[in-house]
């Protein structure tokens, strides 16, 4: 087995039902913070921590995805024509951005089916799975974090955050003792799905970045639907922690659920005040709204 991490898995299969009616036409991972594609901000982080191939598992309606890391012949051409040379820059930047390939599911039958339509493109080797949803500004890249993790101790590798107070309960969190020597490593036993406050094993919320081995494809193909007629990851990543070593990560950055409303608009405040074209004039308008 090949134990360098090479390649990622994006599931963007997904119907976005949480973002409607803007996800109606558009691709959830198509939606745009500031002024790229959510799933964009995703693939940069992947290059920048190492990726070499990205796997985007799509579905039905979602060809917008394809199209934007394409080249665009007539939008090239015209903007080579007319001399804007910034703007070509960018858009020939997103088509060379990375090796990818696509595959299809061909119906949403949850996250864990999504991961598995990328098994043979990913073949016998650990990957990194990203959602794209999850936008995440940390630097160094999340993913990278991850993979020193990764490179160190081997095993499966899941990113926490740690959530104080009864605002855990929205997540899948994690069970297990923390480590002796690293802080932010847990050595992970098992996961509770949005739990009761009360009963969470953790204060650690598992987040869309996972680096796994090629194990978890055969347990996956071994799970059977749970919730909803779905194949979760969870249940995969589960049966592995009782074979293989799993370990929590608590990264160092900040995560928005971008494919939320609410997680869009603060990810859209905190991304823009960090652009220097128009930072202070954001700053300024932000504070003089009678709030
Ligand atoms: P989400 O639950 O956030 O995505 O799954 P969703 O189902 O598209 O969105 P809502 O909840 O209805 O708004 C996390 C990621 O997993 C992908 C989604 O595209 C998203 O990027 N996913 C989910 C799949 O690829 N296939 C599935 O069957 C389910």
């Amino acid at each position: 087995m090949n134990n360098r991490v090479r390649k990622a898995v994006f599931p963007a299969g997904g119907l976005g039902t949480r973002f409607l009616p803007a996800t109606k036409v558009i691709p959830k991972e198509m939606l745009a913070l500031v002024d790229k594609p959510i799933i964009q901000y995703g693939v940069e982080e992947a290059i920048a921590s190492g990726i070499e191939h990205i796997i985007i598992v799509t579905g039905r309606g979602k060809g917008a995805m394809e199209d934007h890391f394409d080249h665009s012949f007539e939008l090239d051409a015209t903007l080579e024509r007319r001399g804007k040379t910034e703007l070509l820059a960018v858009s020939r930047g997103v088509s060379t951005l990375a090796r990818i390939s696509y595959v299809r599911q061909k119906e949403p039958l949850g996250l864990g089916h999504a991961v598995l339509c990328a098994k043979d493109i990913v073949g016998n080797e650990p990957f990194a799975v990203i959602l794209p949803d999850d936008v995440i500004d940390a630097d160094p890249p999340c993913l990278k974090q991850m993979l020193d993790v990764f490179n160190e101790r081997g095993g499966s590798v899941l990113a926490t955050m740690t959530i104080e107070g009864p605002g855990i309960s929205a997540y899948g969190v994690l069970a297990g003792s923390q480590d002796s020597e690293n802080p932010r490593v847990y050595n992970c036993t098992g996961m509770v799905e949005k739990p009761k406050f009360e009963n969470a094993p953790s204060k650690q919320a598992i987040i869309g970045r996972y680096v796994l081995t090629p194990r978890v494809f055969e347990l996956l193909e071994q799970t059977k639907p749970g919730a909803g007629g779905e194949i979760q990851l969870t249940d995969g990543i589960l049966a592995l922690a009782k074979e293989q070593k799993v370990f929590g990560y608590t990264f160092e950055g900040k995560r928005f659920d971008a494919g939320d409303k609410f997680g869009m608009l603060q990810a859209t405040v905190e991304f823009a005040l960090k652009r220097p074209e128009f930072a202070d004039k954001f700053r300024e308008y932000l504070k003089g709204l009678a709030l």
